[in-house]
């Protein structure tokens, strides 16, 4: 494994889309990404197009910052003014999608996602200020209706977990990346263990369904022993699921990772090893992993998903939950539809400016030609079930020419146009997916865009 980790790690996408952000090109007016929402929803039925729709809200607000984050995120403890005005403006944008897409009120949500930042930087009582008018104005799914959010445990009461589950929501993601008070230093992020397990008992207790605990390796200070405590904390708890991510590494796009010294950072090969031995435990305690990074227990929805061929990847990462579209709101939000991105204002100000003035956010977004649609399903292919049918002929000896090494390595196969995966090659599923970037192929990225694929 180190001679293959020296051999293919390279900077890559995380392939969270496609065509990936760089290289959105043919951006959208706000007038054709309307236009584009409406065509979709106009579609005739079809095995690909249930109109159904999903929803995310962005809160980017953070009261401090952890300095490995690479997420969209404003800093503040000023409560007044970042809750007050943003919630107005996000309320603003939502009344214009309304105005101008009326199916969002009569098609089905199926489900909603805040994210951040912290969406719990909110006060219990803003949180159903904000989502009160959006979710009594919609239609939720009456069966399988999901409500999520991503929580830092430390600014999570009871309070904000019973607003939310009033309001519907049932799944909680909480942020812990790693247990050991050593790393946690490093990293600007004290968090002790039984602050964690708190959240975790409310959010049972509470009636919420699902648990799922993000972690990173490749942190600064872990080591091979911190990974463990890790683990064991982890199982303590046992999430129904599992976000086990690579520690991206990007200064020139958060230079607050810049506080890490090289030295604290573990080496590709002992990166590597620390998500292998979190992979074998938690193989062993009973989870399944799930496409790349994730794990889940037998029970879960996401396991069902991926055993039946429905498992789904969009900008949140896994879902067994695939609508056409996907709104959202609030800064930097990207949306998407068959046919395009969109993405909104990523400075809050001017995002603030926009959406409060009931002007739809556009900051950039991309028009899929029918290639990148093409490439898109490829991609998502092997992002969720590690193969893929190549296209024509000429696809697959670009492909051939560019896998040459890793077919040699037995990391792919390749039989009846079909492209698989090995158990081994699973660890470069992004370099794999690189090789069907049409995109990537055409014109190379500028230095330093990519965090590397270990
Ligand atoms: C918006 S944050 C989570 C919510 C909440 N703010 C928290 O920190 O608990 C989403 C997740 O992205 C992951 N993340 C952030 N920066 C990362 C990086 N540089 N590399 C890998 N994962 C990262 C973390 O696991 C984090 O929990
Ligand atoms: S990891 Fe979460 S809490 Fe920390 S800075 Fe990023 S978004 Fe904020």
């Amino acid at each position: 494994m180190t001679d293959l980790i020296a051999k293919y790690d390279r900077p890559v996408p995380r392939y969270t889309s496609y065509p990936t952000v760089p290289y959105w090109k043919d951006a959208p007016t706000s007038a054709e990404w309307i236009e584009s929402l409406n065509r979709t929803f106009s579609r005739p039925d079809g095995p690909n197009s249930d109109k159904s729709w999903s929803l995310y809200i962005h809160i980017p607000f953070c009261e401090s910052l952890c300095c490995f984050c690479a997420c969209n995120t404003t800093i503040s403890r000023n409560h007044d003014r970042y809750e007050g005005q943003y919630i107005d403006c996000v309320l603003a944008e939502w009344k214009t999608y309304l105005a101008q897409v009326p199916d969002l009120a009569s098609k089905t949500l199926k489900n909603i996602h805040l994210g951040g930042g912290t969406p719990t930087f909110l006060s219990p009582q803003n949180l159903a200020r904000l989502l009160k008018p959006i979710l009594s104005a919609v239609n939720t799914d009456p069966k399988g209706f999901e409500g999520s959010i991503e929580v830092h445990p430390n600014y999570t009461t009871e309070e904000h977990l019973k607003v939310l589950n009033e309001l519907g929501f049932n799944r909680i993601s909480i942020g812990v990346q790693d247990f050991n008070l050593s790393v946690q230093k490093l990293v600007n992020r004290i968090q002790p263990p039984k602050v964690t397990a708190k959240t975790v008992d409310d959010a049972r207790k509470l009636g919420f369904t699902s648990v799922n605990f993000d972690l990173i390796y490749g942190l600064p200070g872990q080591g091979m022993e911190e990974m463990q405590y890790t683990i064991d904390q982890t199982l303590k708890n046992m999430p129904d699921r599992i976000a086990l991510y690579s520690l991206a590494i990007v200064p020139w796009i958060k230079p607050a990772q810049r506080h890490f010294k090289d030295e604290d950072l573990p080496a590709p090969e002992e990166k590597r090893a620390l998500y292998e031995y979190a992979k074998t435990r938690l193989l062993n305690a009973g989870y399944i992993e799930i496409g790349m990074d994730h794990f889940s227990l037998a029970n879960d929805d996401l396991l069902l998903a991926m055993n039946e061929g429905r498992l789904h990847r969009n900008f949140m990462g896994y879902t067994d939950q695939k609508t056409d579209i996907l709104l959202g709101l609030g800064v930097s939000s990207i949306s998407a539809s068959p046919d395009c991105f969109h993405q909104n204002q990523k400075i809050l100000s001017l995002y603030e400016a926009k959406a409060g003035d009931g002007e739809v956010p556009t900051m950039r977004g991309h028009k899929l030609t029918a290639m990148d649609q093409k490439i898109q399903g490829q991609i998502l292919q092997l992002m969720t079930g590690f193969k893929t049918r190549f296209l024509d002929a000429e696809q697959e000896a670009a492909v051939t020419e560019r896998l040459s090494e890793m077919l040699k390595d037995n990391l792919v196969s390749i039989e009846n146009s079909t492209l698989t995966i090995s158990e081994t090659g699973k660890s470069f599923l992004r370099i794999v997916c690189a090789a069907f970037d049409e995109r990537l192929a055409k014109a190379k990225p500028e230095q330093n865009t990519f965090s590397k694929a270990i």
